[in-house]
């Protein structure tokens, strides 16, 4: 190749030429450069999804720990790990000088489990009523309010039985304000028919939820259960409840427990 042809290829390539100016880059390399950036870009995109796949296992093995220490409960649900996330907390717990293995691990059940509860049930014992204690936002009335007739659902806190009422206006659901305790036995002397109740009144903590100062669901069963309407009762939070003392006013034949709901049923 001549001299000159030389000093314009390497020109060309983006080197200095030949009087020390930087010379345009040829396509072919502009165009490599152009793949390189999109390269980093695409690496860039990469490293922050993975940075955030490592978060979210991390706080996933965090939760798992704090439910594995919670220890095993027979209200709530075994929770099946898949065998890789096993390994791995088996391996955080050898790391930390644990060496037995990890506790049974038993999560409460899930919003949409407790739909599928209500629903269930509405539908086995063909309910058409539906009572709830506890409002708070309203989320499970709302889930479940097309499946029957008629919904009552009683909020001891006033600002959030105002909040439900302007949310349900104009729609099957009545909304009360009261202690369950107190409201919900003069509600069941009213009912017409057999009715489903979701008994999911208690002090939460929350900012805006109301406490009682005591937990109303034993007035609540005792009013269920002396009912002559063959009513169903499912009761939330099994594991913050006395079931031995439920199941004593229920009847052992009646009362079940499992997936942190107790369920009443007529035997
Ligand atoms: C766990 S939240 C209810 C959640 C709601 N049932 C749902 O599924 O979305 C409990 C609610 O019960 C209310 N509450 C507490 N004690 C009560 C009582 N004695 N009577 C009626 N409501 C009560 C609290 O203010 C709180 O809003």
């Amino acid at each position: 190749m001549h001299g000159d042809d030389l000093a314009v290829e390497v020109s060309a390539m983006g080197c200095k030429s030949d009087d020390g100016s930087k010379m345009a880059l040829c396509p072919s390399l502009q165009y490599g450069r152009r793949t390189f950036q999109e390269g980093r870009l695409a690496t860039g995109a990469a490293k922050t999804r993975f940075t955030a796949w490592l978060g979210k296992q991390h706080r996933r093995l965090v939760y798992v720990d704090w439910l594995a220490d919670l220890g095993p409960n027979p209200a709530l649900r075994r929770l099946r790990l898949p065998v890789c996330s096993q390994i791995v907390q088996f391996g955080r717990h050898a790391w930390r000088g644990r060496l037995r293995a990890p506790r049974r691990v038993c999560v409460p059940a899930s919003p949409i489990a407790k739909v599928c509860a209500i629903r269930g049930h509405a539908r086995r014992y063909g309910l058409r009523l539906f009572v709830e204690t506890g409002t708070c936002f309203g989320a499970t009335t709302a889930a479940v309010a097309g499946l029957f007739d008629k919904c009552w659902t009683i909020e001891l806190s006033e600002e959030l039985h105002a909040q439900a009422k302007r949310m349900f206006a104009g729609t099957n659901v009545e909304c009360l304000q009261g202690d369950s305790g107190t409201v919900l036995p003069k509600i069941i002397d009213d009912l017409p028919a057999p009715a489903l109740f979701w008994l999911d009144a208690h002090a939460t903590g929350g900012s805006l939820t109301a406490d009682a100062g005591y937990d109303p669901i034993l007035r609540e069963v005792e009013a269920v259960v002396r009912s002559p309407l063959r009513h169903v009762a499912l009761i939330d939070d099994a594991r913050g409840h006395n079931f031995g003392e439920i199941r004593r006013l229920a009847g052992p034949t009646r009362c079940s427990m499992r997936n942190d709901i107790i369920r009443i049923a007529p035997a």
